[in-house]
């Protein structure tokens, strides 16, 4: 009985904002609303501002630093209860609890706010009682809008030191479950990833091994794959650097482009992918991709050759 409380009570709804620190703000402005579709809100004049993509007051906050990375993860709990209890089981897992000032929580838009970071030091604010404005969010970048609200605003990939105690610090104090792992070998690259979900979203958290920054990507999803493709022309014409080309993955089935945001880490721009429920079977995938998410240096191989091919045939 206690058991079952415990872990009603503690389980995070969805992924609720991120916090990113940036060296370039403007830069950052003209990514978020040109190319993600997002809309700016809260602008702090040079100290930054937040972006809007759905139901929620906003999803990002882009805070001026020289850090150039993820700064915290918003995690949503139901209300004042259930961070209380949330609380008190990180406390008595040995873990230190910040609990926030009013004025922090002002400052995310929620009426009450925690923090604490996993093992790898990734820091976590814990909230109840976003701010919801009335008014319905219109993007005149994405017109079909974004797959967020009750799924949260999409996921994040960040670094972990030991996976297999990250995996127990979510699971057990966050209520996370596993989706999957995927474990392979990447163009040279060594991939072992473990994917968790906090709702229908196949996964808001994923992490595995050291990374040059904490975070590798954050993911956001629209609505139709046109809108995908639209993102990537944006982008291109926008002197945007690819990082993977489009593709599908075979966990969550997403189909997605990845590219550089101006903080040097990187954003995936999906849709398409499944929903899943409480009978999910989690799994080990072999590869990343059933096809695509390459790196984009394959084309600028092949352009070359087609160059050399043409100008040995002029
Ligand atoms: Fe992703």
């Amino acid at each position: 009985m206690i058991h079952a409380e415990a872990k009603q009570m503690t389980a995070v709804k969805q992924l609720g904002y991120l916090v990113f620190e940036v060296s370039d703000v403007s830069a950052w402005d003209a990514f978020g609303t040109k190319i993600l579709g997002l809309e700016r809100v809260d602008v702090r004049g040079d100290a930054g501002f937040s972006l809007r993509m759905d139901g929620y007051h906003q999803r990002f906050f882009i805070e001026h630093g020289p850090a150039d990375d993820l700064s915290a993860i918003g995690w949503e709990v139901e209300g004042p209860a259930e961070l209380a209890a949330f609380a008190r089981r990180l406390e008595e897992a040995g873990h230190e609890v910040v609990h926030g000032s009013p004025e922090q929580a002002a400052r995310r838009n929620v009426r009450a706010l925690i923090s604490v970071d996993d093992p790898a030091g990734n820091r976590n604010e814990i909230f109840y009682g976003p701010k919801r404005p009335s008014e319905p969010f219109v993007s005149k970048v994405v017109r079909s809008g974004f797959v967020a609200d009750d799924q949260g605003f999409g996921h994040v990939v960040v670094a972990s030191q030991d996976d297999e105690e990250h995996e127990a610090f979510y699971a057990t104090l966050f209520g996370l479950k596993l989706s999957d792992y995927i474990r392979c070998e990447y163009f040279g690259h060594k991939i072992n990833v473990t994917f968790m979900h906090a709702n229908a979203r196949h996964h808001s958290l994923a992490f595995g091994g050291g990374q040059l920054k904490r975070i590798h990507h954050f993911m956001v999803q629209v609505k139709s794959i046109d809108e995908v493709g639209m993102c990537y022309d944006r982008f291109l014409f926008s002197g945007g650097m690819v990082h993977q080309t489009l593709g599908r993955h075979p966990n969550d089935k997403m189909f997605s482009f990845y590219g550089y945001t101006p903080s040097g880490f990187h954003f995936e721009f999906g849709s398409g992918a499944i929903e899943i429920g409480d009978n999910w079977q989690s799994t080990t995938h072999g590869k990343v991709s059933e096809w695509g998410h390459h790196p984009p240096q394959l084309l600028t191989k092949a352009y070359r050759r087609s160059k050399d091919a043409s100008a040995e045939n002029d």
